[in-house]
């Protein structure tokens, strides 16, 4: 198990950022590509979040089309107007949501858009509430941002109980975070779950924050935007804001481009002023290409599809053998308990590239519970003891691949006695 813990000296001398833990997914791609050059064995990568499909070439047209007719100049920071119209009124007819385009911001990738929207609205030292289990980027973006986590548990299906969420939290805590479909556990909010959290929200005057990268690969239920559910408050009382992507629907994940929709006008001043800092402007011809990728639905449903049929061929037996609770409701991983095998995470996924060559990432990366001085420096980052036998593999890799990957991992886990 992993522990980090920062020298007493050197921390108070030490920026924030230098204190916060990288993504464990970093070591991962460099053990499987130092065990790729050691062993000339290629790796069977079910690691990585890079889907197989690509974006549609109508995209990259629209993107040289541009740059071929001069539109590479400066775009107002909160993206080009008439991009700008066509997210709202995809928001309005896909997701229910009722927004403006002067609330709306493009940005590059919604990575961006989720750590400029953090610092757009933290207040120094608040809490923000995190899933136990989550992308460490959250973690990383909400301490840059000046924010302290906080972790709400999640059941055996990784789906959080408003009322565990309400038990974790304190007088401290501003905002909570939403991400469903979820990575890495591929766990999707229903409705009345997130009613039930907006409620929550409102009455202890917290802002919600949903990122909603996977909403179109959801696989059982449907995506629900919780701003749609306040869509009928006066927009200076909300207190949603949605961040969503076109790197996944449309595999776009190169392109950088991402969109965001705030509660209310105040949070769009601040924002301006965080993408004024950051950005100065969006690159202008991948705003084109995004225009051009708004008009592809019928790719999203395709992509959809390809990842469900992924989804369906290779993780049942991952499920028969007793490594995985349900299948992933959603998104684009499944995380495994590989606690039969008697293996921590660690020793697994090592031992599954170093004798099966397969690469997978190790579930701590996707729980440390850091520790935080006054200044909101880490001093340590430990994962949480119960995500010691986590995996998390990708299923959105090519269906040969997967298919490979699951049978060589189920095997090993058999020898190692682990699996049903
Ligand atoms: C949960 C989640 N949110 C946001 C992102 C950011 O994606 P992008 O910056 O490409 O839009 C990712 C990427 O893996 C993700 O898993």
């Amino acid at each position: 198990m992993t522990t980090r813990s920062v020298n007493p000296d050197l921390l108070a001398r030490t920026s924030i950022a230098s204190t916060i833990p990288s993504s464990e997914l970093h070591r991962v791609f460099r053990d499987a590509d130092d065990h790729e050059r050691a062993t000339g064995a290629p790796v069977t990568k079910l690691h990585v979040g890079e889907p197989y499909f690509t974006p549609p070439p109508e995209v990259g047209r629209a993107l040289a089309h541009a740059v071929e007719r001069g539109l590479t100049g400066y775009t107002a920071v909160e993206g080009l107007p008439e991009l700008r119209e066509a997210l709202a009124a995809k928001l309005a007819a896909e997701n229910g949501v009722d927004t403006d385009p002067s609330r709306l911001f493009v940005t590059p990738g919604s990575c961006q858009g989720l750590a400029a929207l953090m610092q757009a609205v933290a207040e120094p030292g608040a809490e923000i509430l995190l899933p136990e289990l989550h992308w460490p980027i959250h973690l990383q973006q909400a301490i840059l941002a000046g924010l302290r986590p906080v972790f709400y548990p999640l059941d055996r299906n990784y789906r959080p109980d408003p009322d565990t969420v309400l038990a974790a939290a304190t007088p401290g805590t501003r905002l909570l975070l939403l991400n469903s479909p979820a990575n890495p556990t591929g766990a999707v909010l229903d409705i009345a779950t997130q009613r039930a959290l907006l409620d929550l929200a409102r009455g202890r005057g917290w802002q919600i924050i949903s990122d909603e990268a996977y909403e179109h690969f959801v696989f059982e239920g449907e995506h629900v935007s919780i701003a749609s559910l306040e869509r009928d408050v006066p927009v200076p009382e909300r207190i949603v804001h949605s961040v969503h992507t076109f790197s996944k629907s449309l595999a776009m994940t190169g392109y950088r481009l991402g969109y965001l929709s705030t509660a209310d006008e105040r949070t769009a001043k601040a924002l301006r002023i965080v993408q004024e800092a950051n950005l100065i402007a969006m690159s202008t011809p991948v705003q084109y290409a995004g225009l051009e990728a708004l008009r592809l639905n019928h790719v999203v449903r395709d992509n959809h599809h390809m990842v469900l049929t992924n989804r369906n061929t290779a993780l049942p037996a991952v499920r028969d053998a007793g490594l995985l609770p349900e299948l992933p409701a959603g998104g684009w991983y499944a995380v495994l308990d590989v606690a039969p095998t008697g293996l921590t995470a660690e020793e697994f996924a090592a031992d599954l590239l170093a004798v099966k060559n397969v690469a997978v990432v190790p579930g701590t990366g996707f729980a440390l519970t850091p520790r935080l001085d006054a200044r909101g420096r880490v001093t340590s980052a430990e994962p949480a003891p119960w995500s010691r036998h986590l995996i998390r593999i990708a299923m959105c890799v090519e269906p040969h691949v997967l298919r490979h990957g699951v049978k060589e991992l189920l095997d090993f886990a058999h020898e190692r006695g682990g699996a049903a």
